[in-house]
């Protein structure tokens, strides 16, 4: 069975006002679906009162929260309890940072990677050097961007507390294999597994108990909804954790690692898209007794396949091309590469060919994309950067055919 590519675009009105324009730049944030936008609109229009008390709209509201936190709960396979609903993902590791980190010692150590965006590093390393604790970094082969579970064996040790890495680089593409090195983690060491998911998500929404993390985090404003971060922690560890909610609200499980307190609107948002993907399997499956879990997984291949066929003709003209280096796998048939693809022309810098696709009507963009120790350590200025083209399920082999033409010329 093929996605229903008509389907799918029909969910997202912003792909309707202006034809001409390629968006191939999906990893930055991604257009809302409907569904989102209409939760959005139908609280701040009819239901914009402080919420969960008993008078009506204001039970509305509370009702409308809790139908996505108790959604994404379930779309994760996790306890309504595991989850933390922040202003994003940055701010959600920031806040994590204090609140592991305060049981952290001199003598204990960490992992972090130089794969990771700086929202699943900086912190850490901030928090480790306040505390005394030993940074051991995880590297990337320097030349292709991947990492090697093989060259996380000797980083681990008896006294490392955590391993923090990415289920999915928003430069390089390829997907980790999360359930392997979480299993690694585990019969190695006593570490907690954290995982970046943020350029993973928006592909796929993972059964989190299946990938066996103690913390997940990702940015649903890149999963066709509204600006929040959804994290997860594992019940198991809470003991290891300092609350950072106001004194008489710790213990609750919800508030304990967002002090910014829930933004409403937005949260009540978050539901919209998991019946944007709701839709979308109904649409491609019929009425199903399937857990909302078991749905997500049935529609992950049919997008999956979309995803590499509009992957595969980039990947190719880019590796061949001559004037090029492309970062991270060549290729997406081995079904592990997002379609976040990022090269480096070697000719020109890659702010010229961003500007020259963006002049030729293609959303694209350069830079370090935050991955900055990534850039760095691949040899590129990362002020320049790299050039990224980032595409999603809702994107045509049309719009790949406009931007192959557009790279043609930009790379002359
Ligand atoms: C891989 C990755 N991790 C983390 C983040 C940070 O997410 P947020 O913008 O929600 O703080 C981003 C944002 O671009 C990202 O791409």
């Amino acid at each position: 069975m093929k996605l229903d590519i008509d389907f799918v675009r029909s969910h997202f009105g912003q792909l309707d006002d202006n034809p001409e324009f390629v968006f191939a730049s999906n990893a930055g944030g991604s257009y809302v679906c409907n569904q989102a936008n209409d939760l959005l609109e139908h609280y701040n229009r009819h239901t914009r009162v402080q919420p969960y008390s008993r008078f009506s709209p204001s039970a509305e509201a509370g009702e409308a929260m809790d139908r996505s936190y108790h959604g994404w709960a379930q779309a994760l396979n996790i306890d309504r309890s595991e989850l933390t609903v922040g202003p994003s993902t940055s701010t959600n590791t920031y806040v994590m940072a204090q609140a592991i980190g305060d049981l952290w010692t001199p003598g204990d150590e960490i992992i972090v990677t130089n794969q990771d965006h700086e929202a699943n590093s900086g912190v850490w390393r901030r928090k480790a050097n306040e505390k005394g604790v030993t940074i051991r970094q995880w590297e990337v082969d320097p030349d292709s961007g991947l990492l090697d579970i093989e060259s996380l064996f000797p980083l681990l040790r008896d006294n490392t507390r955590w391993v923090f890495f990415t289920h999915c680089s928003n430069i390089v593409g390829t997907v980790n294999p999360v359930a392997e090195i979480v299993r690694t983690i585990k019969s190695r060491s006593n570490a907690r597994a954290f995982v970046d998911a943020v350029a993973y998500a928006p592909h796929h929404v993972a059964d989190l108990k299946a990938l066996g993390v103690d913390g997940y985090a990702f940015s649903l404003y890149k999963v066709y909804g509204p600006h929040q971060g959804l994290m997860y922690i594992n019940a198991d560890i809470r003991g290891d954790m300092t609350s950072q909610a106001h004194y008489f609200n710790s213990g609750i499980p919800t508030k304990d690692f967002n002090p910014a307190g829930p933004q409403h609107a937005q949260v009540a948002g978050c539901a919209g898209v998991l019946d944007y993907l709701d839709a979308l399997h109904r649409h491609h499956f019929g009425d199903s007794d399937l857990s909302l879990n078991a749905r997500l997984d049935e529609i992950h291949p049919l997008i999956l396949r979309h995803e590499n066929a509009l992957a595969t003709p980039l990947l190719e003209f880019l590796d061949h091309h001559p004037q090029v280096r492309l970062i991270g796998k060549t290729h997406a048939r081995d079904d592990d590469r997002a379609p976040t693809i990022a090269f480096k022309p070697l000719n020109q810098s890659s702010a010229s060919v961003a500007h020259r696709l963006q002049d030729a009507g293609i959303g694209t963009e350069h830079g370090h994309f935050y991955a900055h120790r990534l850039i760095s350590d691949l040899g590129i200025d990362p002020e320049d950067g790299i050039v990224r083209l980032s595409l999603v399920h809702y994107g045509t082999t049309d719009e790949v055919a406009r931007i192959l033409r557009a790279l043609e010329i930009a790379l002359g």
